[in-house]
């Protein structure tokens, strides 16, 4: 099929790629010039794993291309997949005015009479209908539109796996034939498909992320009671998630959750639940436990060592988890920033993430490229992305490099019993403190 994919962020990247690897002819538009240069020249401007040779492939292969011309993106296609940013406003409600200007792109350009209109951008329910009558109503000659709402549940990072090995699709549309073709459209990728009607698809969409949140927020909470309770929550999740009903996945004690999804959209759901009169009060709850949650491990690290001013001090880790350079939103920037607001010398490392970091951070802190070198003579160390290197450095090296071994784990990288052998002073998440 001909497809235009309308933004080349996060979502619209790899769905573009992935609908070429799968055969189909898909053209990416964006108004970012300078990014369509770099993507047509087969590069990416995301580190997301192997995410580069398949665009390339495809692009050898003359499956996908890279634009930022409207007009050829959007004559031609039978399906436009729309898959641009809504960040956050100020009062946490989506900012739609990208989805806006994609609108009145198409029914400016569209020369077909009758086109598959497909919203994957992270919508508050109710936008695909205002996206067909945007549409509608700045049209220059008939077209019929029919819309789907069809969001993503991809994570940054494995995009491309959950891609390919997604849990289900979700199809939201009013029309059998238009739900058939999208069918075919994601039949090579054998994922169970849920047909749902078009409100019920956006809301399967913000339902998700904030169930994730949740879970998150729970565990964290559990792990703050434990560590008063002297219980070990690396041992509860284990003992709930065995339960079929809760399952394993997403009981990781830590700093909380980050990035550009789960903060945003448990906002908009509140948001939006707010404008029609519902207090959504457990969200609320699961949004103000995320943004204390760094704060707690930095209390506890002062209970145990006292003032940080003035002292140096090592994070490592930026990204908001591993395997991504994005910061948004990232637990370790909260973690800084009231490091900042205790007057203490901050020293960061992380793989990948240390050039978005330093657009933030500026000269505030000291960058670093190694770990050895971000904790030398620091007196304290805090861990905040669970990076495959930090959790795979050997805990004597703390003792070796450090002016003071007192090692804050915000990701519960080690096992308590490496740290008693290691003698160091050990504060993790939902754990007991080892001196
Ligand atoms: C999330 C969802 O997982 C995707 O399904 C969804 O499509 C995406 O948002 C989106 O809406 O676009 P992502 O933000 O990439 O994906 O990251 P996750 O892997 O879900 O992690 C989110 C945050 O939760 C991270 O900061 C991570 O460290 C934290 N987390 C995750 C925990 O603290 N504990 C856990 O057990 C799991």
């Amino acid at each position: 099929m001909k497809i235009t994919v309308a933004g080349t962020g996060y979502v619209g990247l790899v769905t573009g790629v992935a609908l070429a690897e799968i055969g189909h002819n898909v053209t990416c538009f964006d108004i970012d010039t300078e990014k369509i240069a770099q993507l047509s020249e087969g590069n990416t401007p995301i580190y997301e794993p192997g995410l580069d040779e398949i665009l390339r492939t495809n692009q050898r292969s003359k499956r996908l291309f890279f634009t930022s011309n409207p007009e050829l993106s959007y004559k031609g296609p039978e399906i436009v997949i729309i898959a641009v940013g809504t960040p956050e406003k100020e009062d946490g409600s989506a900012n739609l005015s990208y989805v806006q200007s994609v609108a009145e792109h198409i029914a400016k350009y569209i020369t077909k009479n009758e086109i598959i209109i497909v919203t994957k951008s992270t919508v508050p329910v109710g936008t695909n209908r205002k996206v067909k009558k945007w549409i509608e109503e700045d049209l220059t000659q008939p077209c019929q539109i029919h819309i789907v709402s069809n969001p993503e549940f991809l994570r940054e990072g494995s995009a491309l796996h959950d891609t390919f090995n997604g849990d289900r699709i979700v199809i939201g549309c009013e029309n059998e034939e238009v739900a058939l073709k999208m069918e075919e459209l994601y039949a090579p990728l054998n994922v169970p498909i849920v047909h749902t009607d078009i409100e019920s698809a956006e809301m399967i969409k913000y339902a998700s992320n904030a169930f994730l949140a949740t879970k998150i927020s729970f565990i964290n909470e559990i792990a703050n009671i434990c560590e008063k309770v002297g219980a070990n929550i690396e041992d509860v999740s284990k003992g709930i998630g065995m339960d079929e009903r809760i399952g394993p996945k997403f009981l990781q004690a830590g700093l909380g959750y980050g990035g550009s999804c789960f903060p945003k959209d448990t906002k908009a759901l509140v948001q939006l639940a707010g404008d029609l009169q519902h207090r959504f009060q457990l969200l609320e709850s699961v949004i103000n436990v995320n943004n204390k949650q760094p704060l707690l491990l930095l209390q506890k690290a002062k209970n145990q060592i006292g003032n940080l001013e003035r002292k140096k001090v090592a994070v490592l880790g930026l990204a908001f988890k591993p395997n991504t350079d994005d910061i948004r939103e990232s637990a370790a920037l909260i973690l800084i920033k009231s490091l900042l607001e205790q007057g203490a010398d901050i020293h960061v490392y992380d793989p990948i993430a240390l050039k978005s970091a330093k657009k933030v951070l500026g000269d505030l802190v000291s960058y670093y490229e190694t770990i050895d070198e971000t904790i030398l003579h620091a007196e304290v160390t805090f861990i905040a992305t669970e990076w495959e290197d930090v959790l795979n450095y050997p805990l004597r090296k703390y003792k070796e490099y450090m002016k003071y071994p007192n090692v804050i784990d915000g990701r519960n990288c080690y096992s308590l019993e490496m740290a008693k052998k290691e003698k160091i002073t050990y504060i993790s998440v939902g754990r007991k403190i080892i001196v």
